[in-house]
């Protein structure tokens, strides 16, 4: 841990009252520990990431944090209640979409509110009002009385979070409301999210592993990995944590073994990884003048650059730093070019 914003905030700072506020948390399941010893505080009004690949113990955060799990150790308090001795004062002033669809999709839309805001008590006289408006902010007025079996996956998202909205809730939990949907029923989640925070001035706490939408959306991040807090800040602040304010990553055909030394000591250099497969991350705060250096230091050895790309730090960038491995699946996403096979080079 690298990053000194991982306790709860001191009080001389904290004008605005945390709403979350987790201490040594931990939870294990017979000898596997799926969270590991995690402190963080959230702030009211902010929307907090909580980012990991697939693993990593995000579900598992949420479930203690909502009531639904144990704690085995440290404690967590949502809106100054705590989880264990106060589980009921907790379930009233959170809402929880949980990573699963769980809406019936025999009822409509409309049905599918109703029955929540019924369980919550919430009054009948203002049962349609609350079901009418929340229709309008996740823009499902038109479906109302649609089964929702005939959503799309969006759609049904949307409806989950109006679900999730109907007891009017201070403080809003959802684990991957995006995972699945396609990059623009995403964006619609997001912005929606965003409206709804201000208009009802919730505090947000969301899962993902979706590092743009963290970066793009969140106030601060925390990354977990298997288990363990690996850093917490703001999205600027993560990247700024970082040595190097670009990343260049390279795959060279035939580097020797000490090819990763000899980057290291190219201009500008801050840091070099080793991917494996001949590819490597090179962390530099000069971008044009490493990247010349390291073509130019390959032309000379005769070694060949499959590819190359430069872009500048992102989320991806600090996840690597912190866990040592990339979160995305494949090994690069993008590269800027490629560079053409050279005379006598194997394609
Ligand atoms: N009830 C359980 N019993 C045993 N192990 C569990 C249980 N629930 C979760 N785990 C383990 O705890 C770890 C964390 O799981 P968790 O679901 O919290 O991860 P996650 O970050 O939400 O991952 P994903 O992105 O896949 O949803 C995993 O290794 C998982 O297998
Ligand atoms: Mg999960």
């Amino acid at each position: 841990m690298s990053l000194a914003a991982t306790g709860i905030t001191p009080q001389a700072q904290a004008e605005v009252p945390n709403a979350i506020e987790v201490e040594h948390i931990v939870k294990k399941y017979g000898d596997f520990t799926a969270v590991d010893d995690i402190s963080f505080s959230v702030r009211e009004g902010q929307i907090f990431g909580l980012l990991g690949p697939n693993g990593a113990g995000k579900s598992t955060l949420i479930r203690m944090m909502t009531t639904l799990i144990p704690l085995t150790a440290g404690t967590a308090r949502i809106a100054g209640h705590d989880v264990e001795s106060d589980p009921d004062d907790v379930r009233r002033v959170i809402g929880v979409i949980p990573q699963a669809l769980t809406s019936d999709i025999d009822l409509t839309v409309e049905e599918n509110l109703s029955i929540y805001a019924k369980l919550y008590d919430v009054p009948s006289e203002k049962r349609k009002q609350s079901i009418d408006e929340l229709l309008k902010l996740v823009d499902l007025s038109k479906w109302r009385s649609a089964q929702t079996k005939t959503l799309s996956g969006g759609m049904r998202r949307r409806l989950e979070i109006a679900r999730g909205l109907v007891h009017s809730p201070k403080i809003f939990f959802l684990d991957e409301p995006t995972t699945g949907l396609d990059p623009v029923s995403r964006v619609a989640v997001w912005e929606m999210l965003t409206r709804i925070k201000n208009q009802r001035q919730l505090t947000i706490l969301i899962t993902t592993h979706y590092m743009d939408e963290a970066d793009r959306l969140s106030d601060r991040i925390a990354i977990v990995d298997h288990g363990k807090l690996v850093a917490l800040d703001t999205p600027a602040a993560l990247k700024a944590s970082i040595p190097g304010s670009t990343v260049i990553e390279a795959q060279f055909e035939g580097a020797p073994g000490d090819w990763e030394q000899r980057l290291g000591q190219l201009a500008g250099v801050t840091r070099v990884q080793h991917l494996g497969a001949d590819m490597y991350r090179v962390l530099t705060s000069n971008g044009s003048e490493t990247t010349t250096a390291l073509v130019e230091m390959a032309v000379a050895a005769a070694i060949g650059v499959k590819s190359l790309s430069v872009q500048n730090t992102t989320l991806d960038d600090v996840f690597v730093h912190y866990t040592g491995r990339q979160l995305r699946d494949e090994l690069v996403k993008s590269y800027a070019f490629v560079m053409p096979p050279r005379p006598g080079m194997q394609p």
